[in-house]
């Protein structure tokens, strides 16, 4: 089993509604560990950078737009299998269709306003961890 790293983002609708604290414990409580966090107010141009991948969906004006509408906690999770395991712990983006007991299904409102995001890949993971945490945020580097 690998030790892998993922980024997690508790969109503004999960900040704005109080679950924060709810999402973190339900990594914690999963065997995913905070190694980073802030809670970060994305403008236009950063949440377009991010989503970027998006740019031509029919909902990427949408989504941009949704995500400047509030804060943002953005974290690193570190664990075994954490990208595999946070996006089972999040459930599928529509939460119509998310199993019982996930994130998605317990917070999510709609497909939009979906509560969390998680990378997809140990790849991405990397890209995305890099859009939000410099290698000292992340303490990686030597202590002694
Ligand atoms: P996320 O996992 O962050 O990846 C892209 C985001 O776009 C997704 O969660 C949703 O917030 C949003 N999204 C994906 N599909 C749709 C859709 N069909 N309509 C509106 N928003 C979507």
């Amino acid at each position: 089993m690998a030790i892998e790293r993922t980024l997690s983002i508790v969109k503004p609708d999960g900040v704005a509604a109080g679950n924060i604290g709810n999402i973190l414990a339900i990594f914690e409580k999963n065997g995913l560990k905070l190694v980073a966090g802030k809670l970060i107010w994305l403008n236009r141009q950063k949440a377009r950078e991010f989503y970027a991948v998006h740019k031509e969906r029919p909902f990427f004006n949408s989504l941009v737009d949704f995500m400047v509408s509030g804060p943002c906690f953005v974290s690193v999770l570190e664990g075994e299998n954490a990208i595999k395991k946070n996006r089972e712990l999040m459930g599928a983006t529509d939460p119509a269709k998310a199993d019982a007991g996930t994130i998605r299904k317990l917070y999510a409102t709609g497909i939009e306003k979906n509560a969390v995001h998680g990378s997809d890949a140990v790849e991405t993971a990397k890209v995305e961890i890099s859009h939000f945490f410099s290698g000292l945020e992340l303490n990686d580097y030597e202590r002694s």
